[in-house]
């Protein structure tokens, strides 16, 4: 069996110059795909809310629904380093509250760590958590939680002023001591100088091919919600949406027909002979 991936397996495969993989998950059932898979991180994404729960994006997730998905996906995979990513105003109105919440993820969930959105202004946040013993990952660039706030989905660090400031947050979280940090939506070129000038394991969505990892989510890359709008950075291996709705065609006309249920799919008053 391969041993489960921790922080220190992360490092070591940073200083080999060894991809980290990493897809996000909602259940139990997607954690075992990804970790059969072979994936070395799991990421319980906010992402959840507009891929699989329904909502128009990240921000009506709850943090009950996100510990809830982080148990199902760590009971679904005991090798993978699941990280749970905290929603919305579940860590920024107060810091106690926040370390409380932060906390949920490793005692109730069996995390290994939590994510959080945000650059310098989250400083102290992530210094705190660390010193309790939580592992942190950062997350910079393209933030989902903001998407009202800057009006939509853009690429971040384009102009010198924002590249600046994301190379200053970077070397910030990396000091304050983040195991990770999700690189999103960055020019490939930032993102390859935050690689080279941080000890964290950088993890890229749309931030080209030169970080430490690489981070997807699994509906995107399933095909899992239909021909739905898909990102530019991201990539659909198969579409689990139509095989799936032809495999529910196929049972409907069954039952429609009588096919289905036939002699194999029901029991008689004869117990079957052994
Ligand atoms: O929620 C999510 O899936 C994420 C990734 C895009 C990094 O935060």
């Amino acid at each position: 069996m391969e041993p489960k991936v921790t922080i220190r397996t992360l490092r070591e495969k940073k200083a080999r110059g060894e991809k980290a993989v990493m897809l996000t998950a909602f259940d139990a059932a997607t954690a075992r795909w990804a970790q059969e898979a072979g994936v070395d991180m799991i990421l319980v994404g906010d992402s959840m809310g507009n891929t699989v729960l329904g909502y128009p994006n990240t921000l009506p997730v709850t943090l009950e629904e996100s510990l809830s998905h982080t148990a199902a996906v760590r009971r679904g995979s005991d090798r993978c380093l699941v990280v749970g990513d905290m929603p919305f105003l579940s860590y920024q109105l107060e810091l106690h509250e926040a370390v409380r919440n932060a906390g949920r993820y490793l005692k109730e969930c069996g995390a290994d760590g939590v994510k959080l959105e945000g650059g310098r202004t989250m400083l102290p946040l992530i210094r705190r958590l660390v010193e309790v013993g939580i592992p942190v990952m950062g997350h910079i660039g393209l933030l989902p939680q903001s998407v009202l706030k800057d009006g939509g989905y853009r690429i971040h660090g384009r102009a010198e002023e924002e590249r600046k400031a994301l190379l200053e947050d970077a070397a910030a979280l990396d000091q304050a001591g983040v195991f990770a940090l999700v690189l999103e939506g960055v020019p490939r070129e930032l993102a390859e100088e935050i690689t080279r000038n941080v000890q964290a394991t950088t993890i890229g969505i749309g931030a080209g091919a030169g970080t430490d990892g690489q981070v997807q989510v699994l509906a995107d890359l399933l095909g899992y919600g239909g021909d739905g709008y898909l990102p530019r950075h991201a990539k659909r291996y198969v579409s689990v949406h139509d095989i799936a709705v032809q495999a529910i065609q196929a049972y409907c006309s069954e039952v429609r027909s009588g096919e289905f249920p036939d002699q194999a799919h029901s029991v008689s008053m004869t117990p079957p002979s052994r």
